[in-house]
């Protein structure tokens, strides 16, 4: 059977978009030196032990680009659960609820600018969550192309990662990435020293102002959080906005089915977090020698939980393949669990509300253009729409 993943030319690693069940829960992949784990079960079982599993994966990978100081995502507790704690005081619900009328003035300001035809990611689903990330953070949103040249970097690749017999094409993309990694973190140093000079409200200068026990961050740490918000915070949410206008003009009878009920947008969200799942797989490393959906993994090895596979996971979720605006509940992972629980959840969840109807608003027939199909990602550990023409007259 031909599915939307082969005829959108989504990179062929995905197999559980094509409505292919894995083995086995947990494999072992002996070329690359990885664990898969690929089950619903298993994978909320790692993400809810980080004793266990631990998200330090760099200790295991040390020439991977940026480093640990300050970087939430790769930090285990007790220091996770300090740094996470100051941070959840700077990026507050009240903070990112209070971004909505920014978010939908941006939107309109974004979607004026378009003509009848449009480049969905180009127009809107990329500028919308930069700006937003931009001025939070307290960067000037109109130096985006260079963030979008940094980060584009660390993306491009669509070889999968491996920690043992890296190919050359592999290395060169490493150290093309770090070679970015290393502009953007400059980039926002000038910006923490800025904010060390002369104090301001954004989120730099929160952060430049926070303590955890009395203890302030240093630079170092305050640039790779700024990375890490700069970075998770724009193009994962692009994708989520591009994946779910491109689910719903797939299955137009879900799409009139929101048309007709606006409360069921949330939901729509929800359910093209688990369809197309924008973050494919978190990596952990193992403390211990652990058993896992039956399968023993020694101490020391890295993981890859592909939350997208356990998303499509028939134990799970009840005909996983089909793309359903009213599943409910929709226990989805697209957001991780557990203590990594994406801290820009509440941001995305609302970017993508706000924008959806915006585009149902003023869009009663919103639609691809038969003449060019979508433009996906090439990553393996990433589902996004990179390119969607769509008809708005
Ligand atoms: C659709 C959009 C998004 C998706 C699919 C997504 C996905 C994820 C996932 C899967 C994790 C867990 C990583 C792990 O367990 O190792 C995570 C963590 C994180 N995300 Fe997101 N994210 C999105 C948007 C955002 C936004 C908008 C921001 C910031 C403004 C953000 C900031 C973070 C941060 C800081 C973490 C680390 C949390 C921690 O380690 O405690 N994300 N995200």
């Amino acid at each position: 059977m031909t599915t939307l993943a082969d005829t959108w030319g989504i990179n062929e690693a995905q197999f559980w978009l094509r409505g292919v069940r894995p083995e086995q829960p947990v494999e072992h992949d002996s070329a690359a030196g990885i664990w898969n784990v690929y089950g619903y079960p298993e994978i909320l079982e790692a993400l809810s032990n980080p004793g266990t599993f631990s998200s330090n994966t760099r200790r295991l990978v040390p020439e991977m680009p940026g480093n640990d100081e300050g970087n939430l995502v790769q930090m285990d507790p007790p220091e996770h659960h300090k740094l996470r704690k100051l941070v959840s005081h700077a990026f507050t619900p009240k903070v990112v609820a209070d971004l909505e009328p920014r978010i939908a003035g941006l939107t309109n300001e974004l979607l004026d600018a378009v003509s009848d035809r449009t480049e969905l990611v180009r127009d809107l689903a990329y500028p919308l969550p930069v700006i937003v990330i931009a001025e939070l953070l307290g960067v000037p949103s109109s130096d985006r192309g260079l963030f979008k040249k940094w980060v584009d970097a660390m993306f491009n690749s669509s070889n999968q990662f491996s920690i043992k017999d890296r190919s050359k094409e592999q290395e060169e993309y490493m150290a093309k990435a770090m070679e970015q990694i290393q502009q953007l973190s400059d980039y926002l140093l000038e910006h923490v020293k800025e904010r060390r000079r002369a104090p301001r409200e954004d989120l730099l200068g929160k952060l430049v102002e926070a303590e955890v026990d009395g203890v302030r961050l240093t630079d170092t740490e305050v640039v790779n959080f700024g990375m890490v918000l700069l970075i998770a915070g724009h193009i994962t949410t692009t994708m989520l906005l591009g994946n779910t206008v491109l689910c719903l003009d797939a299955h137009p009878e879900q799409l009139a089915k929101v048309r007709a009920d606006r409360s069921l947008v949330p939901s729509a969200i929800e359910e093209s977090l688990r369809y197309f799942s924008p973050f494919a797989a978190v990596s952990r490393a193992t403390d211990r020698e652990v058993e896992l959906g039956g399968t023993v993994i020694p101490a020391d090895q890295l993981l890859l939980l592909w939350i997208a596979a356990a998303n499509r996971d028939p134990r799970q979720f009840t005909a996983p393949d089909v793309f359903d605006v009213c599943r409910d509940p929709n226990p989805q992972i697209g957001f991780g669990r557990g203590i990594h629980f994406c801290l820009g959840a509440p941001l995305a969840r609302l970017e993508g509300r706000v924008a959806l109807n915006i585009l149902l608003d003023r869009f009663p027939n919103l639609r691809t253009d038969p003449a060019e199909g979508p433009e996906f990602i090439p990553s393996p550990n990433l589902t996004g729409v990179s390119k969607l023409l769509l008809l708005l007259s």
